[in-house]
């Protein structure tokens, strides 16, 4: 029995909470069933804006994840304070989100425990966002799920050595 605690938390946050995010959390999850770590993680998704609390994930975007063997389970929620407190990691989808995260509460040292998501991403350039593919066409939700899948995995793994 090792001594670090075990059930780390991650937060992935979006604008919307209907694609990028839940489309992460839907993966990370597959991620941690494969490689059975289930029970060593709690993960979840939120949206910096109040617009589709509620609401299932775009079908757009589950259309995109079940082609790829994802089955999507989620309903829209904004990120609150008590998340930026409760969770280990958090995860912002783009550099808008990343701002939004920190206007919560500035300068709170709390605001260590968030990264930009890509930083993960191994084909990404630094600083570079997932792109919001709310307003575009059905290459954009794909080219999404390649940038979600690389970099959740890269984050597993970052996690599973403790380099994160
Ligand atoms: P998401 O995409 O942030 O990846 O969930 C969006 C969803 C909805 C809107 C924008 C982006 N919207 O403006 O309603």
């Amino acid at each position: 029995m090792n001594s670090a605690k075990t059930h780390k938390k991650i937060m992935l946050v979006c604008l919307g909470n209907i694609c990028r995010s839940p489309l992460a959390k839907a993966i990370f999850l597959e991620i941690l069933n494969k490689n059975h770590q289930t029970r060593n993680f709690f993960v979840d998704a939120s949206g910096t804006s109040a617009y589709h609390i509620g609401e299932e994930p775009d079908p757009r975007m589950s259309e995109t994840a079940a082609r790829h063997g994802i089955k999507m389970n989620h309903r829209g929620k904004q990120l609150t304070y008590q998340d930026l407190q409760d969770f280990d990691l958090i995860f912002a989808m783009d550099k808008q989100n990343y701002q939004d995260i920190q206007t919560l509460s500035p300068n709170n040292p709390l605001l260590r425990k968030v990264y930009l998501f890509r930083k993960f991403d191994p084909q990404a350039q630094p600083g570079e966002s997932v792109p919001d593919p709310y307003y575009g066409g059905s290459q954009g939700f794909e080219n999404v799920f390649q940038i979600v899948s690389r970099s959740c995995q890269n984050i597993f793994e970052k996690l599973l050595s403790r380099e994160i």
